[in-house]
């Protein structure tokens, strides 16, 4: 089969990759293997790439969290799909590749007619909002909630996910293309923290009460400048560093020193949840949940609530493009790359 390796650490998408010729992978009892059509690229890839994600494996190595394709195989415990369902799936690494394995509960049967892009965007981006949203915290009607990064893969899910509780939504995004995109998808205060000062412009809309939930994928100080205007009762959620810009215990202790030193007896004051998500431990030792996030998140999508925006879709050849572009901080919603 072919795959997709990353081979070195550190250098832009377009000279990091190669396409070679790989042994098929095998499986257990509980899995099942899947001849993908595509697989979605999540900012992990390219912090993977960078050589700043820890879970990585050695290289040379098959990234990936998901694919779309047809179920090729199944283990003999396996009863929720069959050969030629065509499904999603959440993958530990592994999915750039054209024939992908993954544990049974990690897969959802989904329609033919679902574009590759929609289809792959369900599973880790909107599985990940999901978890943090409905699993990790609740959102309650009318409750104001603070999305990071909201025009991303990840972001994009948590504002419809927000909306469709009647929650008034606060996204902040870099630049004034994705300033519209976030009004098209219904954020209400949408905040360019180039040039407004997002904790600044909360205090201005919402006073003493501040906001009720924070969504935080960038870590390090944006965490603890966040921290700042979480309401009494207010639930925080990190689940990503993106501001980790590079290899070495520098910039790992920047970001871990932007966090801040922060005591158990300050949230029990303040009556404040913070609740850390990692969908690849879930993953590990919780399987049956990420099968949960994948039931409740296609229920979704086949209703309309969930509506993925795909930003861009690359043929396999340019898998380095399609990395270079998700680094860019240009893209809007789902990357995806087709075989
Ligand atoms: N914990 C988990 O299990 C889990 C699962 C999935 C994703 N994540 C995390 O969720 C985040 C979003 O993932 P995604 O795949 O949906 O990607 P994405 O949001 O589509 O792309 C990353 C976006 O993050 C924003 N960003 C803000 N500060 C940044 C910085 N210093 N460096 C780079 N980007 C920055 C950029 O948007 P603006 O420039 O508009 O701010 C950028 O476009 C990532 O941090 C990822 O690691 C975590």
């Amino acid at each position: 089969m072919k795959a997709v390796y990353l081979t070195s650490f550190g250098k832009p998408g377009s000279q990091a990759f190669e396409i070679r010729e790989a042994e098929e992978p095998s499986i257990e009892p509980n899995e099942v293997k899947i001849n993908a059509q595509a697989f979605g690229l999540n900012y992990a890839d390219v912090m993977a790439r960078k050589g700043i994600y820890n879970d990585c494996p050695e290289l040379p190595a098959i990234l990936g969290y998901e694919c779309v394709g047809t179920v090729e195989e199944i283990g003999a415990e396996v009863t929720n799909v069959k050969t030629g369902d065509r499904v999603i799936a959440f993958t530990r690494f592994g999915s750039y590749a054209k024939k992908v394995v993954t544990h049974s509960m990690a897969v959802q049967k989904i329609d033919n007619d679902i574009p590759n892009g929609e289809a792959v965007a369900l599973a880790t981006q909107y599985c990940t909002a999901w978890f943090a949203s409905n699993e990790a915290i609740n959102m309650y009607k009318g409750e104001h909630v603070l999305i990071h990064a909201a025009a991303g893969g990840v972001g994009t899910a948590l504002v419809q996910l927000a909306k469709e509780k009647d929650c008034i939504v606060y996204g902040t995004a870099s630049s004034s293309r994705k300033l519209d995109y976030l009004k098209s998808i219904g954020v209400d205060y949408p905040i360019n923290y180039k040039e407004q000062d997002f904790e600044e412009e909360i205090r201005k809309l919402r006073g003493k009460k501040k906001v009720d939930v924070i969504f935080d994928p960038i870590g390090g100080k944006n965490f603890n400048k966040s921290l700042k205007i979480l309401a009494y009762g207010g639930r925080m959620v990190p689940y990503g560093a993106s501001s980790r810009e590079r290899k070495g215990i520098l910039s790992l202790l920047k970001v871990a020193w932007g966090f801040g030193l922060h005591l158990p007896v300050g949230n029990i004051m303040k009556s404040q949840i913070w609740a850390g998500v990692n969908m690849l431990r879930i993953a590990d030792y919780k399987p049956e949940l990420i099968q949960r996030c994948l039931e409740g998140v296609y229920d979704f999508y086949t209703k309309g609530i969930a509506k993925p925006h795909v930003g861009g879709v690359y043929p396999v050849s340019q898998i380095g493009d399609a990395h270079d572009f998700l680094e860019s901080r240009k893209s809007i919603g789902k990357i995806v790359v087709e075989w």
